[in-house]
């Protein structure tokens, strides 16, 4: 009997030759805290992708920043691809957010309360990231284009995205100006 496509993943063929399913987390290690990706991978390469663009006006004049060798650009697009793939290691369930002595500050929540918050509605959380993650695919189409305007726009929809997850799970409660 041959034992392709279909008829191997409907078990037509020797139980043995039936690839067993890996359970969804168990394959992946998750070291890392929420915590540590924010401070190691999300906001170095937000910041990386924010500092690229700029107009900036002095006495001596206006300053048009953008990306202009290809060293630019090929360094700011590894900022975009770290951006995006730390928006896949956010999703993954199971995550802790931070170390229990790690400080709180005026108006945040305590770890213990935003791990159950991300734990009561992972879904939303997960989308959250994934908002992130889209806002990220901008700013890697605008490199890609060689494009400095789309690479601010994205600049800004990077900063809705950081700032939406943010008021939901870590400060709910703080009163900010323009809050
Ligand atoms: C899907 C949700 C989510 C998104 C999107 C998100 N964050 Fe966070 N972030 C969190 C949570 C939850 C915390 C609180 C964890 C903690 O530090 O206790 C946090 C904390 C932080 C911290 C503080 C880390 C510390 O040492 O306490 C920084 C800085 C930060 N985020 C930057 C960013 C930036 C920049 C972006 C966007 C580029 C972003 N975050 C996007 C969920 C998110």
């Amino acid at each position: 009997m041959l034992c392709v496509g279909a008829a191997l993943q409907l078990g037509g063929c020797s139980p043995k030759a039936t690839p067993v399913p890996l359970q969804p987390q168990a394959q992946f290690r998750l070291t890392a805290t929420v915590q540590d990706l924010m401070d190691g991978e999300i906001d170095p390469s937000a910041d990386a992708l924010w500092d690229s663009v700029a107009y900036i006006a002095t006495q001596a004049g206006v300053e048009d920043r953008k990306p202009r060798t290809d060293a630019q650009w090929k360094a700011v697009r590894a900022s975009a691809v770290t951006l995006i793939e730390a928006a896949n290691l956010l999703s993954m369930a199971g995550r802790r957010v931070a170390n229990a002595d790690s400080s709180v500050g005026l108006g945040e929540l305590p770890p213990a309360q935003i791990q159950r918050r991300i734990e009561a509605s992972h879904d939303s959380f997960v989308q959250f990231a994934r908002t992130l993650q889209d806002a990220g695919l901008k700013a890697l189409s605008a490199i890609d284009a060689k494009n400095p305007q789309g690479l601010m726009d994205a600049g800004g929809a990077i900063d809705e995205a950081c700032e939406a997850c943010h008021v939901t799970y870590w400060y709910p409660n703080q009163n900010r100006p323009g809050n």
